[in-house]
């Protein structure tokens, strides 16, 4: 093709930066501009941001927040880390894209990374996809694939994703019955009561059974390693199969690779997002072992996008960046100031709970909502998991004078807040 026969076309060239220097009007239009273009699932949005450094964002209007939320447990390093940015951007110059008809050197390096850090034995392997519910549905499949026919089972309150599959193992009745019938026959079971999982293991009809270590959305509730010994022995009884969604609560952000590594057991699969990619889209499902790995056969499952060039190179720079500056200490270390400086703070804070930096603070009311409000204002990007807990689950390179800032104005939010709703009742 000769270079007159590609049409020159003028276009407009668009502020794909978004920065408001660039394009003054943002910081007045944008809810309009996003309430006339986007569907509406998520509510109206609380800012719009355009430039995220280190641990720090800023918005249209040029304010600056301290973020402890990381996308939803998702910018492990933070933004624009020097890393991460290299390894994207040198991918982006070599190789985008290939479809998985082939595959290439960041993908067996990064499935080579993975099964090491998971300490998945021979015979185990990994499938990328693009998205937690995504790797969730892969993990589906592997169970029914299973045991035809055989019910599932997961924990009340677990979030697992909003595709049919993954929504059919998510908890909350809101979001499934306007979708019904979903992709799976699940039954719901208490988290810590292994009596209720075996009387329905024991019916001899249950294909696999769905478990968060730490279940993230239902306000950071973290397992005890006792009942998930228990899950994985009743499992293996029952030839159920065993899944960890580690989407939320995995790759460091406890303060170990995996969150289930805590109570010594394995898992027959797991599932990864979020923090994989550092902020590139990106799930993962791993099989543990030979026989659980056979389960899919070719063609009965696949993807256009996962485990492309640039995916692998973002999920790399994130575990090689983890493991050099050594982000697992500061995780565990970061994650225990906060819990020692939150932890009686004030009267309204009951009580904090997780483990790394992914913490949820039970206050003593639904106040979560107006503390974020109060929280935003004063430059601080958190969120309320439910209405009476406050979600922390802040980058891993958190630093203790970042930490301690939100320790230091925490109480003052609480009061604004306590004057605020006190004034409303009276
Ligand atoms: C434990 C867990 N599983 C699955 C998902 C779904 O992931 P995604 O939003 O990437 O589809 C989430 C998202 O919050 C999650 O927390």
């Amino acid at each position: 093709m000769t270079e007159t026969s590609v049409p020159k076309t003028s276009v407009p060239k668009l502020d794909t930066a978004g920065s408001s220097a660039n394009d003054p009007g943002l910081a007045q239009d944008w809810g309009e501009r996003y309430s006339h273009n986007l569907l509406g699932v998520f509510g109206s949005p609380q800012m719009c941001l355009v430039e995220g450094h280190g641990c720090h964002l800023t918005d249209a209007a040029g304010n600056s927040y301290l973020d402890l939320l990381a996308g939803i447990a998702v910018n492990a390093l933070g933004y624009s880390h020097p890393a991460w940015v290299e390894a994207v951007s040198r991918q982006a110059g070599t190789l985008a894209h290939v479809s998985n008809f082939f595959t290439t050197p960041g993908q067996l390096a990064l499935a080579e990374k993975l099964l090491s850090i998971a300490q998945a034995p021979e015979g185990s392997a990994a499938f990328f996809c693009n998205s937690g519910t995504e790797a969730n549905e892969a993990a589906l499949k592997i169970v029914k694939a299973h045991r035809k026919g055989g019910r599932v089972i997961a924990l009340e309150h677990a979030f697992h994703g909003r595709t049919l599959g993954a929504l059919a193992l998510t908890y909350k009745e809101a979001y499934r019955a306007p979708f019904a019938p979903l992709g799976a026959e699940v039954t719901f079971v208490p988290a810590e009561d292994a009596a209720a999982l075996e009387g329905e293991l024991s019916k001899g009809d249950v294909a696999g059974v769905f478990v968060e270590a730490v279940q993230g959305e239902a306000g950071v509730i973290p397992l005890s390693a006792d009942y998930l010994r228990e899950v994985r022995r009743l499992t293996s009884e029952h030839d159920a199969l065993l899944v960890f969604d580690e989407v939320q609560c995995g790759m460091g952000r406890t303060g170990q690779w995996f969150a289930h590594q805590a109570a010594g057991i394995q898992p027959d699969v797991m599932t990864l997002a979020k923090a994989l990619g550092g902020g590139f889209p990106m799930g993962a499902t791993v099989t543990f072992g030979p026989q659980i790995s056979a389960i899919l056969t070719p063609g009965q499952h696949g993807t256009t996008f996962g485990g492309n060039p640039l995916a692998c190179a973002a999920a790399l720079a994130v575990i090689s960046t983890i493991e050099s500056d050594h982000l697992l200490d500061n995780v565990t270390a970061i994650g225990q100031r906060l819990i020692d400086g939150i932890t009686g703070c004030h009267p309204r804070v009951l009580e904090v709970r997780g483990r790394g930096l992914l913490l949820g603070v039970q206050l003593d009311a639904d106040i979560a909502g107006e503390v974020v409000t109060a929280a935003r204002s004063a430059g601080f990007i958190i969120n309320a998991a439910n209405p009476s807990t406050i979600r922390l689950a802040p980058p891993f390179i958190l630093t203790e004078a970042e930490a301690d800032s939100f320790i230091d104005a925490l109480p003052g939010l609480l009061d604004a807040v306590t004057a605020t709703t006190s004034e409303k009742e009276n």
